[in-house]
């Protein structure tokens, strides 16, 4: 935790209005550095998220060899070096509160002849990485320090890595992610066959910079066949806004009684709209405006309207396309009207923070009654929440940013320890949620 924390107190106000844009969203905005950091000549990137996480993969980035140069709010350049072309980092590379920059460099870095330290925050010292390990190491790539699979660690690239059929044991688009990037290097096809699809973000941009991918529908989920050794070509790459990022004023303005907000310019990929399909199940008013695709992506503006919420059961099976938004579900379905039971969150446990326990706590700490079964989070709606707790974030944003929105909803303020950590995903959160009316101090 670092000295200087920021804490943060959120009360009822009038209604929440107006129309706003949240940053670029952090999936994209990663995978544009790195993959931008892989291509010989200049890469282009528009909306970028200037935020924590990719800010710390950018300097990462810089330190293997690649120079990115800041152009204009939220523009950037990245001159890269070339699939195996990373140069040995004099330092550790230290990936702040990143999972995702991480464990993506960890597989770009996998394919290359060179070794590097990787580093974070207590928070990313504490999560698993040794699932990214296991197929970076079949691929050749050597784990020369560890602490039971932790940071720091230290990696050796492998010289000549080899393509892999990988089946990830969990449902991570990281994790998919790190093995096509490692396999960019490896001469032939690299194959993920993952059992539920997870965002393909990855998948879409390689296209987009000119490698083969190949993505066939499997099971109940997807076979992804990458042809190693692309001619890369530089390509512009727009980030729209990220709808993980969207989920916090949104539900805030179902919940704020009479708040009427538009979030413009939101990604719409199916594989990111589990939050939505729920919000309408549980009869949220939700209008996509000028629906449109940009840069690849489908996105639309969001007209949200306050409005009576009730209870609903969500499937495991849409973890994957929601994984980030059951904290701010959950404050949700506390003012819906019953029970709405989450199934399947086991992976909650080992994201910035133990999520399903921090989300539990958040909102017990609010009056809402909440059970923990197995790996399902039940919430007991009774349309109002008493709010007065004080909320432990565990340096994990979308813990800080869910009790924020408890706080502008609930009948007493609730406040944060620490809201530091907002600015990883979500820079200019408070002034943003400011401009709609929302009155934290
Ligand atoms: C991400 C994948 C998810 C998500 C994270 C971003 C990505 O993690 O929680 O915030 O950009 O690939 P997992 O792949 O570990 O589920």
């Amino acid at each position: 935790m670092p000295a200087n924390r920021v804490p943060l107190t959120a009360r009822r106000n009038g209604p929440l209005s107006g129309a706003v844009r949240v940053p670029g969203d952090k999936s994209m905005s990663i995978r544009a550095l790195i993959l931008g950091a892989l291509t010989v000549g200049a890469t282009r990137v528009g909306g970028l998220l200037e935020g924590e996480d990719a800010l710390n993969t950018a300097k990462a980035l810089q330190a293997l060899g690649a120079r990115i140069e800041h152009t204009g709010e939220r523009q950037w350049l990245i001159h890269g070096v070339g699939v195996g072309g990373f140069a040995e980092p004099a330092n550790a590379l230290d990936f702040g509160n990143s999972g995702t920059g991480c464990r993506l460099a960890l597989g770009a870095v996998a394919g290359c002849p060179v070794t590097a330290t990787f580093d974070g925050d207590a928070s990313l010292r504490s999560r698993p990485m040794q699932r990214v390990l296991d197929p970076l190491q079949r691929m050749g790539a050597r784990t020369l320090a560890s602490a039971d699979g932790r940071l720091p660690l230290t990696l050796a690239g492998a010289r000549d890595p080899m393509p892999i059929v990988f089946k990830p044991p969990v449902a991570s688009a990281q994790l998919k992610s790190a093995t096509l990037l490692a396999g960019l290097a490896a001469p032939g096809e690299t194959v993920v066959i993952e059992a539920e699809a997870t965002r393909d973000h990855t998948e879409k941009m390689l296209v987009h910079f000119g490698a083969k991918v190949r993505v066939e529908p499997e099971g109940g989920g997807r076979r992804i066949t990458l042809t190693g050794q692309p001619e890369f070509i530089p390509r512009p790459v727009t980030v729209p806004a990220d709808p993980s990022s969207a989920a916090f004023p949104l539900v805030a303005a179902l919940l704020v009684p009479g708040s009427d907000v538009i979030l413009n310019g939101v990604m719409m990929n199916p594989l990111r709209t589990g939050l939505l399909t729920t919000l309408a199940e549980m009869g949220a008013r939700i209008e996509r405006l000028e629906e449109r695709n940009e840069g690849g992506e489908d996105v639309a503006d969001l007209r949200i309207r306050a409005g009576a919420l009730r209870g609903v059961e969500v499937p495991a099976a849409r973890a994957p396309s929601m994984i980030d938004e059951y904290p701010i579900l959950a404050v949700a379905a506390a003012f819906a009207e019953g029970m709405t039971v989450m199934r399947g969150l086991k992976e909650l446990r080992v994201k910035e923070s133990d999520r399903l326990a921090a989300t539990a706590a958040l909102l017990r700490a609010n009056g809402v009654a909440v059970d923990i079964e197995g790996d399902d989070l039940i919430v007991h709606g009774k349309t109002r929440a008493a709010g007065g707790g004080t909320v432990t974030t565990h340096m994990d944003h979308r813990i800080a940013m869910a009790a924020i929105v408890l706080g502008l909803a609930s009948d007493k303020p609730v406040q944060i320890d620490d809201g530091t950590f907002i600015a990883t995903s979500f820079p200019g959160f408070v002034e943003l949620m400011r401009s709609l009316s929302a009155e934290l101090s």
